[in-house]
């Protein structure tokens, strides 16, 4: 089973070509024409949502450049959109679809669940019949449910400071860990390159979040165990846990550097400090264990969400009972009305035991490698500066042939170009991966080898866009 892989890049030598976007003008407003065409409703939907939501949407990662595409309906690895146009879908509801649209299994489960009732708020002998499953799957001792990645994230560090009596939490710069205000500081950017997410630019990233509410956060550098050095330094004594995704997702993908988890560890370790990874995003991408297997370096905390729930709103926080007991004997408070919903539980107990199976694995690790490999070589026969790196169901294209390893080196990549390369994917029936430079694809277990060569036939379309 492959448990995720270095990048795929073009191994010839090839002649250097312009850096920057460079699409060809001409060619590129031919297809920002097309795609303007293709999606009339959506715009109309989304003028008439304006009038209800502010941005005619109910999170801000939905607002797309250049329009927003409104969606009607979706089943397996396709979803539909206002105006009838079908696209292969690997932006899976922000990486959470791994077990694809509406999975037959799935919805079995949650139907059989709905006829027995939606919630009561009281527990039941299901919760705990779930809990064992995901324990033994991610080797977790004690955990507790919630309902998003953003709960669990927030949750996952009230424990660690309920466990430690520390008040402040180390994240890493442009690492994103849901809603949770304290998250929400960065390093900012002073160079802030065209077509890079406008959040570079700020130190706290949205407008509305007090610097009170930041004040405990440090921010570190991801790959630079020195920053984290020095942060406890600076902090002795002080820092409750230091959380990160181990491999990053949210930055196209970015694998840790040799010692840097490792590194993590013993420095937790003997600073007294709780080592969080967050795997709402990746978790259940790379196979049937979580990244503390695939790593060997096992974490204290473990926040899961998206794929774990197949569709279904579910989080959770886990890890070593210790920390988790702090719940129990410290009064560390854990709430929620629909924490450990019935249909959300029937839903990840389905997805856990009916279609993440190693079956279900093997098949979208070769699919996920045959579109990695498909573009691999498109992009080396055109001789473009860019790569792919991919881990497990995932992957992500970086505009730019060297490898990524920081925000600094993301920066670096040709941002303004990703842009040419999403509006002719879409315009050829293609969602190719979740809405920005800085995300990610996904294949789910029902995606096929058709929806594959489709894809790649339209970025053999696209692809000299890139140029
Ligand atoms: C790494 C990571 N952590 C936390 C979250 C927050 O999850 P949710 O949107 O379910 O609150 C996300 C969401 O994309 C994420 O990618």
């Amino acid at each position: 089973m492959d448990l995720g892989r270095e990048p795929v890049v073009p191994e010839r030598a090839v002649p250097p070509v312009d850096s920057g976007g460079g699409a060809d003008p001409e060619a590129y407003a031919g297809e920002l024409r097309r795609f303007r065409s293709r999606v009339g409703r959506s715009i109309e939907e989304r003028e008439r949502a304006r009038r209800f939501l502010p941005n005619g949407v109910c999170s801000n990662f939905r607002v797309m450049d250049p329009h927003t595409i409104f969606l009607v309906s979706a089943r397996g690895s396709r979803v539909l959109d206002a105006d009838a146009n079908e696209y292969v879908d690997y932006a899976l509801a922000q990486s959470t679809l791994l077990a694809g649209h509406a999975h037959p299994a799935v919805l079995a489960a949650v139907s059989r669940q709905m006829g027995r009732g939606t919630m009561t708020c009281f527990p039941g002998p299901r919760t705990a019949d779930v809990a064992a499953i995901v324990c033994e799957r991610f080797r977790l001792e004690m955990l507790r449910f919630c309902n998003t990645g953003g709960e669990a994230t927030q949750y996952a560090v009230r424990v660690a400071r309920g466990a430690t009596g520390r008040d402040k939490v180390l994240k890493f710069d442009a690492c994103y860990h849901g809603g949770a205000p304290e998250f929400w500081l960065g390093i900012p950017e002073a160079d802030v390159p065209p077509g890079a997410p406008e959040w570079m630019a700020h130190e706290i990233h949205s407008a509305g979040i007090p610097r009170a509410l930041v004040s405990e956060t440090i921010v570190a550098v991801y790959n630079d165990l020195e920053s984290v050095r020095r942060a406890f330094r600076e902090h002795p004594g002080a820092i409750a846990a230091v959380i990160l995704e181990p491999i990053v997702f949210n930055l196209g993908i970015v694998y840790p550097v040799e010692g840097f988890l490792e590194g993590l560890r013993a420095i937790c370790d003997r600073e007294g400090a709780a080592l969080i990874y967050d795997e709402v995003k990746m978790g259940c991408k790379l196979g049937l264990l979580g990244a503390g297997e695939r790593f060997g370096v096992p974490a204290d905390l473990v926040c899961m969400a998206k794929s774990i729930g197949g569709g279904f709103p579910i989080g959770l926080f886990g890890g070593r009972r210790e920390l988790m007991q702090v719940i129990e004997s410290a009064d560390v408070k854990h709430v929620g009305t629909y924490a450990a919903n019935a249909v959300a539980l029937a839903a990840t107990r389905a997805t856990l035991t009916e279609v993440l199976t190693p079956a279900g694995y093997d098949r979208v690790f070769a699919l996920n490698r045959a579109l990695a490999e498909g573009y691999g070589e498109v992009i080396a026969r055109l001789g473009l500066q860019a790569h792919v790196v991919t881990a497990g169901a995932s992957g992500s294209l970086f505009l730019g042939r060297h490898p990524v390893r920081s925000v600094q080196d993301f920066k670096r990549t040709r941002l303004t170009a990703w842009m040419p390369f999403w509006v002719g994917m879409v315009n050829r029936g293609i969602l190719p991966q979740a809405h920005g430079p800085e995300d990610i694809w996904t294949v789910s277990v029902q995606h096929t080898d058709e929806d594959i060569e489709a894809t790649l036939r339209a970025f053999r379309d696209v692809a000299p866009l890139l140029a």
